[in-house]
């Protein structure tokens, strides 16, 4: 219904700008500067799943005739699509929407409306209780939003938060807002059915639900004609990805999903994002060793390194059935890195079990990890069912120590790759400076080299590395 717009497609040029988690669109529309069209600006917050369903929403909204703006003040529409995993994320959100509310007191007329996560979770209360918002869309209701927003321009809230069971956007072609024109998202599943004892997410998108693979393979074909070099494969759990064919009753899982893909051509990298230590299979691990273009970098969140804690977060395995997980990915894939989520201080964790997660960053040899400290969320199983009762002053130290073992932990591990050379694909300029290229490797290590010859963005060159701190790679580029 939506697909390819082309009166966007090619002159939208926006660049992304990833700061703590946010998107800014820091340029807007090129070239479509007329003044009797309507624009949109639009914020993300949170989890990769959050960026690429905003794309969604970009491309909804352009067939409802909007276009997107980087400038707040031009714009007639104001999105934020919201994250709740964390209070803080939500206290975040809470401040945004109060800034907005401020420019729509100078603009009046502005419609301001929640996305994603916070609107599921606190639904007519964001439009009742905070008066901040005209719009409440949840994750699988974006297809409403142009009809949600012809009620609010005549003064009516608009709420949708109807949770699908069915709903992929399998048809809609997003629009790459934030995209660097190399590297892209592409979702291959919704929601989860894992009910971890301490996650919101269960209950903010609904019930899992796998989308057709020759949709996803179709994404992947497009963009690679549009000159893309890398995609990521994204699900809360992807190794649960199961399609059935309506028609054939073919059924087709991840592994064989992520070797569809490598089909697309050899020159367009395969990542795949977030893998579920309980559904991982070795089959997955053998497809990833089969084709080069299929990144050797896995992130496998352990969120604690001891079986007790395991067991109350309801991640349904244990420590040794993690290693002995992590023993495959080395014997299968040598050269693969390994990423983790880790909680500190869940609900009645001692001391000692704290000594098993650090364990686990030594044993699993982590080339980084997303570390947080546990922070309870109103509806999960833990809330009901477990006091939230490590001071925070404690969860915050541990923490520390986590984040300081992880630091030692990637440096050493960085150090290693120094003499190597690797595969790079370009993505652009590095941060720091204009005559040096940034790109990442196989393992998805960022590497920072001077530029040389005619090499542009989405080229691969082989890259040697000769310096490395515990994030980056520096190197240069080898003949
Ligand atoms: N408190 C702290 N961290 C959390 N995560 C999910 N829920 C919580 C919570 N209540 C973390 C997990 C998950 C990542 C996306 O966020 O580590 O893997
Ligand atoms: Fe949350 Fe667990 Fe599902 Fe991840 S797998 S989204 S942590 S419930």
């Amino acid at each position: 219904m939506y697909n390819d717009n082309p009166t966007l497609e090619g002159v939208v040029k926006v660049i992304k700008e990833e700061r703590q988690g946010e998107v800014f669109f820091k340029e807007s529309a090129q070239g479509l500067t007329s003044s009797d069209s309507k624009h949109f600006y639009i914020e993300s917050y949170g989890c990769q799943m959050n960026f690429s369903d905003s794309e969604i929403v970009a491309s909804i909204l352009a067939g409802a005739g909007y276009q997107p703006t980087r400038n707040l003040e031009e714009s007639d529409l104001i999105l934020i699509n919201t994250c709740s995993i964390r209070e803080k994320a939500e206290d975040t959100v809470r401040k945004r929407l109060k800034i907005f509310n401020q420019i729509k007191t100078r603009k009046p007329g502005t419609l301001i409306g929640v996305l994603g996560c916070m609107a599921e979770r606190l639904k007519a209360k964001l439009i009742d209780q905070e008066k901040l918002v005209d719009l409440v869309v949840g994750p699988d209701a974006y297809r409403d939003l142009p009809k949600l927003l012809i009620g609010a321009e005549e003064g009516e809230k608009g709420i949708n938060v109807f949770l699908s069971r069915e709903e992929t956007y399998a048809d809609i072609s997003p629009l790459r807002l934030g995209s660097n024109g190399v590297s892209a998202f592409i979702s291959i599943m919704r929601g989860c059915d894992n009910m971890c004892s301490f996650c919101v997410v269960p209950f903010t998108r609904g019930r899992e639900r796998s989308r057709n693979a020759y949709s996803v393979v179709a994404e992947a074909t497009d963009l690679y004609q549009k000159g893309y070099r890398e995609i990521t494969l994204l699900g809360q759990n992807v190794d649960s990805y199961k399609w059935e064919n309506p028609e054939t009753k073919e059924v087709v899982n991840f592994a064989q999903l992520l070797e569809m893909t490598a089909h697309v051509h050899p020159d367009l990298r395969i990542r795949f994002s977030t893998s579920h230590p309980k559904d991982i299979t070795d089959e997955v691990l053998h497809t990833m060793a089969k084709y080069e273009n299929i990144c050797k970098y896995i992130h496998l969140p352990v969120q604690s390194g001891n079986s007790r804690i395991l067991q109350l977060m309801n991640r349904t395995y244990d420590r040794e059935w993690y290693k002995e997980r992590v023993d495959a990915i080395y014997r299968i894939l040598p050269d693969c890195a390994i990423s983790s989520d880790i909680i500190a201080g869940f609900c009645s964790e001692t001391e000692s079990e704290h000594q098993d997660t650090l364990s686990m960053i030594e044993y699993a040899g982590y080339s980084m990890s997303y570390m947080f400290f546990y922070s309870e969320r109103p509806g999960t199983l833990a809330a009901k069912k477990y006091p939230d009762d490590i001071p925070l002053k404690v969860k915050k130290s541990r923490l520390a120590e986590i984040i300081e073992l992880q630091s030692k932990v990637s440096l050493r591990k960085n150090k290693a790759d120094i003499g190597r050379t690797f595969k790079v694909l370009i993505e652009g300029d590095s941060k720091k400076s204009d005559q040096d290229f940034k790109g990442r490797n196989s393992q998805n290590k960022m590497i920072i080299f001077p530029k040389k010859g005619s090499y542009q963005p989405g080229d691969y060159v082989m890259v040697k590395v000769h310096d490395a701190t515990s994030a980056t790679l520096k190197g240069s580029i080898v003949d």
